[in-house]
């Protein structure tokens, strides 16, 4: 006989209650409030080319696909995230649509990055992804559906830290610097490496490397400190519209209710971002729980026309660790009976499961002997059952179920019928 190794492959985990209901949950209030927004829901693949990714995820993404030849050799990898594959969907399907197309999705993604806590192989992203939208309300909105994705599931004292790359970049190609090193310093930037963006400056006779140390250092909450910003460089034109942008961005969120923190030194992992970017973190995590931004380039990189797209993926793992850490997991509010027949009329007993089921609660059923019944009893309420439902002689003879609830510790018998009615005998 072989001994099967029975751990998962490392960095991949399995998911078993009662976990996997509170994921179950958290995708479900996810997409309740997507659709509220408008949003509807696309199932991408979870395999795709390679070169999809490839084109513009940043290093560290690409250094952690799981990239694989498939049996007629075409180089394939598992999706490391969802809006490249959305990108493209949008391309096949959506293009001759009225814009925007607002779309959500769930599901797992892979990244073969070292595991620690909240930091998996595969992992479950949520995320939605607005496409044809330039106004700043379109990426607003992103943080209001945050918002109320975070209170639907009672997550409060989180951080939403938001920046703007249009800044950076924009002055970066007034400098002469093209698209692919401005990648390399924003992922220098990301990763806080100053020495090593110096470095890359210094090759540029017009770059002026005290602008991006300034800009590095500004972090507020106040609207009117990015404003100043915007006089301070005005001189930089555009470039600082999008400083003004990212104002507005805080005033509004905000007053919104939402802990929004502004940061010119900001920068994400992917490389696709040309605008408003924001990531979320609370105080008991060190990785970010959720993220997102503009990509108003990667349709046009992709062959289409220049369309502007804002979009964000939140993680449901680490979700539901900062939930769990702050001691406030949602509700299950699932009821659940344990059906114990003493008879064998299949029929009788799908009868009254049905029932129990159409008033909302899950019904396990076990067939037992009367002298079992004690047993029965224990386990079920050694396993947190809230009622007992009994089947024996009497009750089939006269149509009628004893339930016992197990919390208020009453017994009473009733008729199917009443059974169907009443649903204060679940209360
Ligand atoms: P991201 O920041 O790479 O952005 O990932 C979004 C979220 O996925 C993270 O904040 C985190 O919660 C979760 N996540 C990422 N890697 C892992 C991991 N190894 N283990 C567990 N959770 C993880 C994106 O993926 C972009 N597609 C977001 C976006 C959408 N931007 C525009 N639209």
């Amino acid at each position: 006989m072989v001994k099967l190794n029975i751990e998962p492959v490392r960095g991949m985990r399995d998911v078993i209650p009662p976990e996997s209901k509170f994921v179950e949950i958290l995708i479900r209030r996810f997409e309740d409030v997507a659709r509220k927004y408008g949003y509807e829901p696309v199932i991408p693949p979870i395999i795709e080319r390679f070169e999809l990714f490839a084109l513009k995820s940043g290093p560290e993404i690409r250094r952690s696909m799981y990239v694989f030849k498939d049996k007629a050799g075409r180089e394939v990898c598992l999706r490391p995230e969802f809006t490249a594959s959305i990108a493209r969907i949008y391309l096949k399907h959506f293009l001759p649509k009225p814009k925007p197309i607002k779309l959500y999705y769930v599901g797992p993604a892979f990244r073969y990055e070292e595991p620690q806590l909240g930091r998996y192989r595969e992992f479950i992203q949520v995320g939605v992804e607005n496409i044809g939208d330039h106004s700043v309300y379109s990426d607003i909105e992103l943080l209001l559906i945050l918002r109320d994705y975070y209170r639907s599931i009672g997550l409060s004292g989180y951080t939403v830290r938001i920046g703007n790359v249009g800044v950076m970049r924009g002055l970066f190609t007034r400098w002469g610097i093209q698209e692919d090193v401005q990648d390399v310093i924003l992922h220098l930037i990301d990763k806080r490496r100053i020495d090593d963006v110096q470095e890359i400056l210094k090759r540029y006779a017009d770059a002026e490397l005290d602008v991006i140390s300034y800009l590095m250092g500004v972090r507020t909450t106040d609207p009117d400190e990015l404003e100043q910003v915007a006089r301070k460089f005005s001189k930089y034109g555009d470039v600082m519209n999008e400083v003004a942008r990212l104002s507005k961005l805080l005033k509004v969120t905000r007053a919104m209710g939402i802990n929004t923190v502004a940061d010119l030194g900001f920068a994400r992992g992917l490389a696709y971002y040309t605008g408003f970017i924001f990531e979320v973190t609370v105080p008991s995590l060190n990785v970010s729980i959720g993220g997102g931004g503009r990509y108003d380039t990667l349709i046009k990189l992709y062959g289409g026309p220049q369309t502007p797209a804002t979009g964000f993926s939140l993680g449901v793992e680490r979700t539901y660790l900062a939930l769990k850490a702050s001691d406030s997991l949602p509700e299950v509010g699932e009821r659940r009976v344990m059906l114990i027949s003493l008879i064998d009329d299949y029929t009788y007993v799908d009868r009254v499961s049905e029932v129990l089921r159409s008033q909302g609660l899950a019904v396990n059923t076990r067939f037992t002997t009367l002298s079992k019944l004690g047993d029965a009893l224990g386990v079920a309420s050694r396993m947190m059952y809230d009622y007992v439902a009994i089947i024996g002689d009497k009750e089939f003879r006269s149509a009628k179920v004893t339930i016992k609830d197990l919390r208020k510790r009453e017994q009473r018998t009733y008729s199917i019928k009443e059974l169907g009615e009443g649903e204060s005998i679940w209360i």
